[in-house]
């Protein structure tokens, strides 16, 4: 179970007995199980790593989970939990964090849109290690109370950004030390744990030891050379201790397979060819506790309080202990998909089954750090940018694949253009009473966008040209594509449709000026009613699909279309049913109330700096 070799080289003197090499004794029981045992357990598609097996066995003493386990990973009404990392309590939250909540969080809003059956959105706080019992000596405070403090604003941050998760785990809770310490006696029952002694660079901030091919050498603050972590530039420290030792090297081959078998178990594909590359290296075994001396700050090996569990091992765990683990969990598991960034994917890429993973935010081309002092304060870009702006522009400019640059009128420029000018435009200009006096959603006249198979030979059939048809099929298509964007953890992609479509959307009410029509001239009126129908229906998609990224606008904006709650769910969502002669439940339909501009542009720009302020 552990962090990948992220480190984890040091010599290992062993008292140790040998790994038992593959099958390891406990190694997904899949030979042994019967055939109905493992469906309901080890979906073939979802089934996982190393994890897998200690946590997948049914916990003694208690009862199976209950059969409907298969359906709930398989089927189509399946439970999900999708989650976000576990937060540092070591200091706030900054956008990179929010980043990534965000990401889970619109991947859960959409998934819930489509009507995806229950699913949960699981975040919290990691708060035991080293990293925090340093951070809490350095704040001068313990570390229960900086804990309590640092996980308090991270809760109030996802709340105020709108992230709609359903649980908080704090590590340090008691439910989840229970749910640590069966984990820990299913590895040591199954057979991985053995005790030896152990020796190598330890790398605090990263909470992992390093081998010497990801080390370098510095001067530190007193001008001694030191070694930092290629990295992260943070020093290292030789390190000696007796501990436990995880059996991870026994895993390495079933790993290799089970991801080659499993394309898609870690998005986007340049961080799957990543870690596959990772496995093809040594994957020596890992140290998975402390010594309590040196760390008192997290949970007791259970029966040896020598020892402290290592602080992965602890956070990793959050993913079963949030839905009840050991005694609930398979109605969950293994359906969960964990967003993670790509600092952390080592720790992860090994256990769990499926793993979007996304880069980070530099400011200004820089690495966001305390010590350069550029750290972004999400709390303070919401005030700035609004909650829906500074959302939209953290999905719409963050590339998983790659990282992103942050400053500040960036934002302005693109909130301004794509929310303010382009969408809030459109509703402005196509629901004024100046066109629609009768504030209604008007009807569509076939007349006058009559269907046809091949738009090219259109001329002189209805008013609508061949480049009116080729937007509305772009439209028509636009929800499938972005569903499938979301799926492929490629948020940033479906926002690009959306904004080229509103744009199209612009030209097309542009292009034939309703303004200049006549209400007067029954023919003019047919098309001047049309073309604010297929407008009114283009932003109601838009609106549909943008719930998950900008909640209240959106919301907003369905409102002064009058679509109910009940309508603006993904699995009904359809486009333009007239053109396809079928019966259209707005049309006709008095529009909401307008509550005025839909989004205020912004004005200025301001910097955001968290200030290092003692925590
Ligand atoms: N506690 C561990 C995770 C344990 S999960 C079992 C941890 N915490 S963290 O607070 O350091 O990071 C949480 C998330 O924030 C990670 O996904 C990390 O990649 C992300 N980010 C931290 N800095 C970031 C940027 N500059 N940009 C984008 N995301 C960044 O790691």
């Amino acid at each position: 179970v552990l962090p990948l070799h992220r480190g984890q080289t040091g010599a290992r003197t062993a008292h140790a007995p040998p790994a038992r090499l593959f099958p390891p004794p406990h190694w997904p029981l899949l030979p042994r199980l019967r055939r109905p045992f493992r469906a309901v357990f080890l979906p073939r598609r979802l089934c996982g790593g190393a994890a897998a097996a200690a946590m997948l066995r049914p916990p003694r003493r208690l009862p199976r989970p209950p059969r409907r386990a298969a359906t709930a990973a398989t089927g189509p009404g399946r439970r999900l939990l999708l989650s976000t990392p576990i937060f540092y309590a070591n200091g706030p939250p900054h956008i990179g964090h929010l980043y990534s909540a965000l990401l889970a969080d619109a991947l859960h809003r959409h998934r819930g849109l489509r009507g995806a059956g229950p699913g949960r959105l699981s975040t919290g706080t990691d708060e035991h290690g080293l990293k925090i019992q340093q951070a809490a000596a350095a704040a001068g405070t313990s570390p229960p109370e900086l804990c309590q403090r640092v996980s308090g604003l991270f809760r109030q941050a996802l709340t105020q950004a709108a992230v709609s998760f359903t649980d908080f785990t704090r590590t340090s809770e008691p439910r989840h030390q229970r749910a640590v310490r069966h984990f820990w006696g299913a590895l040591r029952d199954g057979g991985s744990l053995y005790k030896g002694s152990y020796e190598g660079w330890y790398c605090t901030p990263e909470e992992c030891f390093l081998p010497e091919s990801q080390l370098t050498e510095r001067r530190d603050a007193q001008g001694r050379p030191c070694k930092v972590s290629l990295e992260s530039g943070h020093q290292v420290h030789w390190t000696k201790e007796e501990n436990y030792m995880f059996k991870l090297s026994a895993f390495r081959d079933p790993l290799q397979k089970w991801l080659q078998d499993n394309p898609h178990a870690i998005s986007p594909d340049p961080f799957y060819q990543c870690v596959l590359r990772w496995l093809e290296e040594d994957l020596p075994d890992l140290s998975v506790s402390r010594e309590r001396s040196r760390l008192p700050w997290g949970i007791p090996v259970p029966s040896d309080s020598t020892q402290t569990i290592y602080v992965w091992v602890d956070a990793l765990v959050n993913y079963l202990s949030v839905v009840g683990y050991p005694e609930t969990h398979g109605e969950w598991w293994p359906a969960a998909h964990h967003v993670v960034g790509k600092d952390i994917l080592k720790f992860h890429a090994v256990y769990w089954p499926r793993i979007f993973v996304h880069s980070h935010w530099t400011v200004h081309g820089q690495k966001m750090s305390k010590s350069l002092g550029n750290v972004i304060d999400p709390f303070a870009c919401i005030g700035q940018y609004t909650l829906d702006g500074f959302r939209y522009f953290l999905l719409r400019q963050g590339v998983p694949e790659r990282d992103c640059d942050y400053y500040d009128e960036k934002v302005v420029k693109l909130v301004n253009s794509e929310l303010a000018d382009a969408l809030g435009g459109l509703l402005n200009r196509s629901t004024a009473l100046s066109i629609n006096p009768s504030n209604t959603y008007p009807c569509f006249s076939e007349s006058c966008f009559p269907k046809v198979l091949d738009y090219r030979g259109t001329k002189g059939m209805g008013r609508a040209s061949a480049e009116d048809y080729e937007f509305v099929a772009s439209v028509a298509s636009l929800p499938l594509q972005v569903a499938s964007y979301f799926e492929g953890f490629q948020i940033y992609k479906a926002l690009e449709c959306i904004a080229l479509c509103v744009r199209q959307t612009n030209g097309f009410f542009q292009r034939h000026r309703p303004w200049k029509l006549d209400r007067k001239d029954p023919a003019e009126q047919l098309w001047l009613d049309t073309i604010i129908h297929v407008t009114l229906e283009c932003l109601r998609v838009y609106g549909t699909l943008l719930q998950p990224v900008i909640p209240h606008t959106a919301d907003k904006l369905l409102s002064r279309l009058a679509v109910e709650p009940e309508e603006r769910g993904l699995s009904s969502l359809t486009f333009l049913p007239r053109y396809h002669g079928k019966p259209c439940p707005f049309e006709g339909r008095q529009l909401g109330p307008d509550t005025g501009i839909l989004f205020h542009r912004l004005e200025k720009s301001g910097r955001h700096q968290i200030e290092t302020k003692k925590l």
